[in-house]
């Protein structure tokens, strides 16, 4: 196993402990002498063990394996077969579980107490619940005010030390950087390339189940998932196991886009007061920028914007006509497919594939919003009861 400067390609033993390559600064990847791609015994993250950093201790909670529902609805609006990922049904309910299981058992390996990261909400619930259970310490830096009840709630009650940073996610990540250069703790953001490891077996499950699609739409905030699952298509494809590859699209939040800004300018400029209620990817200077930009470049595909407004109707659709509940973050995916459906960009009768990052429940405060009042409904007796239904009849609401 050896590591890989994306940018000026110089290569590197596998230490766990870089993170930047010494040469040009650039991002580093894992790259493999041996690769091998199909499924082994089991399911989930670690059924890909031949893609995998050989680790002698293994921190699992089961995490991948996630169902692939048809979204009929947004199939139908799309003019194309649309497929969800669905990593909410992740031990803490998102995506970041799969890199979490690499990610700890690689601190584990090297011998790590503390374990840190800046989150937007979902790395620090993850790593807080993989720390636990691997008996490390978990500190998570999260933006002060910025992060969705339900993710702070799940930090803290699996034990995390919560660091509230005056500022917005690019600042926490900074001062985890420096800590993390002062050697105080471990870090577990997606510049650690052995995390993105783990997330890029969403590419080899939906492999698995249906095969390559025409189209993979994620979410993009720090950009390490897209890279991450882009990863996953070349290793398959390299390794023989599909012969095609599919085209990569980005979804960003319209207050936080550099990376659609980058594509469409030619040059990158990170928005520096990122806004938008999809907090999860509310993130001014993506860490990930090149991997992510590659990635998209390299399949044909592009990034592209979402208002919140888009989002939220994404977001009730998804709950109120797929039976659906996911984060704004991941609604932001749907709205995505459904803005190039509308420009005709997605090709009729194509395949697709959104990535649906994460679980609503965790954010009490956009499921408020996109829950009306007027159906809740006080009676005192079965026979108010029975006035609801006889309503509900009137205006064949039920059928
Ligand atoms: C629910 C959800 N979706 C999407 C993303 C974006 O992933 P990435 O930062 O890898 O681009 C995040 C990141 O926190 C997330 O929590
Ligand atoms: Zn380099």
């Amino acid at each position: 196993m050896s590591l890989r400067c994306v940018s000026c390609g110089s290569l590197y033993p596998g230490d766990p402990r870089l993170f930047r390559c010494p040469r040009c600064g650039g991002l580093l990847e894992v790259i493999y002498d041996k690769l091998k791609v199909e499924g082994g015994v089991g399911r989930g993250v670690w059924r890909y063990q031949g893609a995998l950093p050989r680790l002698s201790r293994v921190v699992t909670l089961d995490e991948g394996g996630t169902p692939l529902p048809r979204l009929d609805n947004v199939s139908r609006k799309a003019g194309a077969e649309v497929y969800g990922k669905l990593e909410a049904a992740n031990p803490t309910g998102s995506f970041k579980d799969r890199g979490m299981s690499v990610g700890v058992s690689v601190a584990l390996s090297v011998g790590a107490k503390i374990v840190v990261a800046a989150s937007t909400g979902n790395t620090a619930a993850s790593m807080a619940a993989y720390a636990s259970k691997a008996g490390l310490k978990p500190v998570v830096l999260l933006p002060k005010g910025a992060v969705a009840k339900g993710k702070l709630a799940q930090a803290l009650a699996y034990g995390a030390k919560v660091v509230s940073v005056k500022g917005n996610f690019d600042k926490a990540l900074s001062i985890v950087r420096r800590l993390v250069e002062e050697g105080l703790a471990y870090p577990l953001n997606s510049f650690n390339p052995y995390r993105l490891e783990g997330q890029k077996t969403i590419a080899f499950e939906v492999v698995e189940e249906i095969g390559v699609p025409d189209y993979v739409v994620v979410p993009v905030g720090n950009a390490g998932n897209i890279a991450a699952i882009w990863k996953g298509f070349k290793e398959a494809y390299s390794s023989g196991v599909i012969d095609r590859m599919p085209v990569m699209i980005g979804v960003q939040a319209r207050g936080a886009n550099p990376l659609e800004e980058a594509l469409a300018t030619g040059s990158y400029k990170p928005v520096e007061k990122p806004e938008t209620i999809a907090t999860a990817i509310r993130i001014g200077d993506p860490v990930n920028r090149d991997k992510a930009l590659k990635a998209v470049k390299e399949s044909g595909g592009t990034i592209i914007s979402v208002s919140d407004e888009e989002i939220l109707k994404a977001g009730r659709m998804l709950a109120r006509n797929e039976g659906l509940l996911v984060e704004p973050a991941s609604a932001a995916a749907v709205a995505g497919l459904l803005k190039l459906a509308r420009r005709g960009l997605i090709k009729e009768g194509s395949i697709a594939v959104t990535v649906l990052t994460g679980h609503g429940l965790k954010d009490p405060d956009f499921l408020a919003t996109i829950t009306g009042d007027e159906a809740i409904v006080e009676v005192d007796d079965e026979k108010g009861a029975a006035r609801v239904l006889e309503t509900l009849t009137d205006t064949q609401d039920n059928l």
